[in-house]
């Protein structure tokens, strides 16, 4: 393959963006390569995703698997250095702030090879978050960038990167979450966990700086037992959080709690599936604030902070922080019933705006 353009996944979040831009490059008949890191390797957090939105198997995969920060990204960088010097790629996609994203990207930079970043801009301001550190030198050394929203493009501009380089072209995530709501029909997920006709809502978490702290998820987890006893719960804990859960006692005390049903990680059209048919939502995670701002859905937010703004002033979200007595407050002011917007350019269309984009670059 001459010169491909290799598009990078690594973790959960990073597939339902790669896939459509993989799709898209396909349909036009660019030359492209998927390369997987291996950052995320179980079945469920990984497989299931290639599975449910049709994404062909990775052209490469490095198998890194869970380690430090450092030596996570130094493992990528190595592999991923030798990948480009074989196949010198006319092109570098990397796709969110994970590990995976700024060792491939770092890499590139230094081998002089163009780097298109799909969701550039987003900022939550605190440099303690690794992956705020992993959006701001991503951003820093890629030479295209895409972003989901005005706002994202203005942080850019504000750090000083040439406007020529930014490119608003919408959330690639919608793209997926789009074609998810077409197809999830055949999940059973609801009936599997007799919800059918409740009233539930769903609860994710994940960072490290709230599942590895015992006193913090101790915190979290009073509030939501509190929460149960009005509204049924349904917990797909990351591998990350049932270790916690585990090490620290509370696994238990959540299996005993006849309201909270507590899973494995599900698959994407069954998460899309639960998330559509629920009443709220509680997570620390990113795309989920989004795909809940799409979906019409109250997100409370398990955070001080976002780097996803527009989903608080145009969407359904709430940053609650991480205190009980917080979350609680934010709980009772829900709102079950106002209609929201939908942000612009989150229309399904983002792969192929980024696509053309790229097809034109004059390599
Ligand atoms: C990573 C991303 C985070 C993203 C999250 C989504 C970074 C810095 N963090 O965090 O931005 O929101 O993915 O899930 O890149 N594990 C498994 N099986 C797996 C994957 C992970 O058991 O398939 C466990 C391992 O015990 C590992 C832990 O989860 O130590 C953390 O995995 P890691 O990739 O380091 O970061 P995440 O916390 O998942």
């Amino acid at each position: 393959m001459a010169h491909p353009i290799i598009l990078v996944a690594g973790a959960r979040p990073n597939f339902m963006k790669v896939g459509p831009i993989h799709s898209e490059l396909v349909r036009r008949g660019l030359e492209s390569m998927l390369v997987h890191t291996g950052q995320h390797y179980d079945h469920n957090m990984s497989q299931v995703f290639f599975d449910d939105l049709g994404i062909s198997n990775p052209d490469f995969y490095m198998g890194v698997g869970s380690d430090s920060h450092s030596r996570q990204t130094a493992k990528i960088m190595v592999q991923f250095e030798e990948l480009c010097m074989k196949h010198k790629p006319r092109l570098v996609v990397v796709v969110g702030d994970v590990n995976s994203t700024l060792a491939c990207a770092i890499t590139s930079a230094k081998l002089h090879i163009p780097v298109a970043h799909v969701e550039a801009g987003l900022r939550s301001n605190d440099m303690t978050m690794p992956e705020e550190v992993n959006r701001v030198l991503t951003d820093r050394v890629s030479d295209f960038l895409f972003t989901t929203s005005r706002g994202a493009s203005e942080n850019l501009v504000r750090e000083g990167i040439d406007s020529g380089k930014i490119h608003f072209v919408g959330n690639v995530m919608i793209d997926s979450l789009t074609y998810a709501v077409n197809n999830m029909a055949n999940s059973t997920i609801v009936s599997e966990l007799s919800l059918g006709g409740i009233d539930y809502g769903i609860i994710t978490l994940h960072r490290p700086s709230n599942v590895d702290d015992y006193e913090t998820l101790s915190g979290m987890l009073d509030a939501i037992k509190q929460i149960s006893l009005e509204k049924r719960l349904v917990f797909p804990a990351h591998p990350r959080t049932i270790n916690s859960l585990n090490s620290f006692g509370f696994m238990e005390t959540i299996d005993a709690n006849d309201n909270i049903s507590i899973t494995q990680p599900l698959g994407y059209l069954d998460f899309v599936k639960l998330v559509s048919h629920s009443i709220f939502v509680m997570t620390d995670s990113g795309g989920l604030q989004e795909e809940t701002t799409f979906l019409g859905v109250p997100c409370i937010t398990l955070r001080e902070n976002t780097e996803r703004p527009i989903t608080v002033t145009q969407g359904t979200n709430i940053i609650a922080g991480t205190s009980k007595q917080s979350i609680l407050n934010s709980f009772s002011n829900l709102d079950f019933h106002s209609e929201w917007s939908k942000p612009e350019l989150w229309d399904g269309r983002s792969a192929s705006r980024i696509v053309k984009i790229i097809e034109n670059i004059d390599y």
